[in-house]
C-alpha cells in the first residue's frame, strides 16, 4: 500500500490508474480506523479495481468546544488495518494542501435545509466542513464510487444531496452500521469511553430497537415512543441531545407512522457525544 500527501503525486498515481481502465472507489475518514470503516474498504475493493482511502481531521467540521485537539490519531495502526483490508492508497494531506489560504478565506459547499436539523442544530456549520471538505477531497481523487458509513445517517442524506445538485460524476454507496456484540455502534469516538461506559453507551441501540418494536406494533404515537426513549435514556444515565423520529427522506419530524421512518439519536455520556440511527425502511444504496 502507498502513503502519500501531495494531491499533484495523487494525481499522477491516479491518471496512470485511470489511463488503464481501472475504476476506482473512495472510501474518506478521519482516521482511527475501526472495523465499520475496514467494512467499507473491503466493499470498495469488490466494487472497483483500486482502493484509496484518505485520513484527513477536517477541522472545518469541529465547533469551537469540540474535540479536534484531542481527536485520536493513530496513523500506524490505521495503515495496518488497511493493508490487511486490501486498500491501495491512503492518502493523507495536511491543511496546507485543503485549505491552502486557511480556513476563513476557503470557499464553502452548503446544502440547505437537510442540514438544518439533528446534528446540524446542534453542531452549527459542521456539514458545511464536511460537504466542504468530501468536494475537495472528491475533486481530489475523482472516483468512481465513494462509500460512507450509515451510522452518519444525516452525513450520508447531505453527501447525496450535494453531490445531486452539484452533479458530481461519482456514486455514493453505504456500508451498514457495524455494532460490538452489545449493539454499541462502532465509533472512533467509543474510545473515550471507559469499558462501564461503553456497556452503559450500549443503552443507545437497545432503546432505539425498542423504539422500533413500538413503531411496527403501532403501540403508541410518534411522541409518546419518542417520551419513552428518552426517558429509557436517560435512566441509563445518558443526556439527550435529541431524539427524534423523522421522515428517512427529508429528515423532517415525521408526522405518522405512514412515512419511511428513521429513529435519530445523539446522547452524551460524560463529555462524549454519541450518535446512532435506525431505519424502518430500507435504506436505498444508489440513487
Ligand atoms: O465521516 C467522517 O469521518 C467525516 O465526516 C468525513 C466524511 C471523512 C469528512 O471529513
Amino acid at each position: 500500500m502507498i502513503t502519500l500527501g501531495n494531491p499533484e503525486e495523487l494525481a499522477i498515481l491516479l491518471r496512470e490508474q485511470r489511463q488503464q481502465g481501472h475504476r476506482i472507489a473512495f472510501v474518506p475518514t478521519m482516521g482511527n480506523l475501526h472495523d465499520g470503516h475496514i467494512s467499507l474498504v473491503r466493499e470498495a475493493s469488490r466494487l472497483a479495481d483500486f482502493v484509496v482511502t484518505s485520513i484527513y481531521i477536517n477541522p472545518l467540521q469541529f465547533g469551537a468546544n469540540e474535540d479536534l485537539d484531542k481527536y485520536p490519531r493513530t496513523l500506524e495502526a490505521d495503515q495496518q488495518k488497511l493493508q490487511e483490508a486490501g486498500n491501495h492508497l491512503l492518502f493523507t494531506p495536511d491543511s496546507t494542501a485543503i485549505y491552502p489560504e486557511g480556513l476563513e478565506r476557503h470557499t464553502k459547499v452548503i446544502v440547505p435545509l437537510l442540514t438544518e436539523g439533528l446534528c446540524g442544530a446542534s453542531r452549527p456549520g459542521h456539514f458545511d466542513g464536511v460537504t466542504t471538505v468530501v468536494n475537495i477531497l472528491f475533486n481530489m481523487v475523482q472516483p468512481d464510487v465513494a462509500l460512507f458509513g450509515e451510522k452518519d445517517y444525516q452525513q450520508v442524506a447531505v453527501i447525496r444531496k450535494m453531490v445531486r445538485d452539484l452533479r458530481l460524476p461519482v456514486e455514493i454507496r453505504t456500508g451498514a452500521t457495524v455494532r460490538e456484540v452489545s449493539g454499541l455502534a462502532m465509533s472512533s469516538r467509543n474510545g473515550y469511553l471507559s469499558e462501564d461506559q461503553k456497556a452503559q453507551a450500549a443503552q443507545i441501540y437497545t432503546t432505539l430497537t425498542a423504539m422500533r418494536e413500538q413503531l411496527l406494533k403501532a403501540a403508541h404515537d410518534l411522541p409518546t415512543t419518542i417520551a419513552w426513549g428518552i426517558e429509557a435514556l436517560e435512566e441509563a444515565g445518558l443526556r439527550v441531545d435529541y431524539l427524534e423520529i423523522v421522515n428517512s427522506d427529508s429528515l423532517q419530524a415525521a408526522r405518522d407512522r405512514s412515512e419511511p421512518l428513521t429513529i435519530a439519536v445523539a446522547a452524551f455520556l460524560g463529555s462524549t457525544r454519541l450518535i446512532d440511527n435506525l431505519s424502518l425502511s430500507p435504506i436505498r444504496d444508489t440513487e
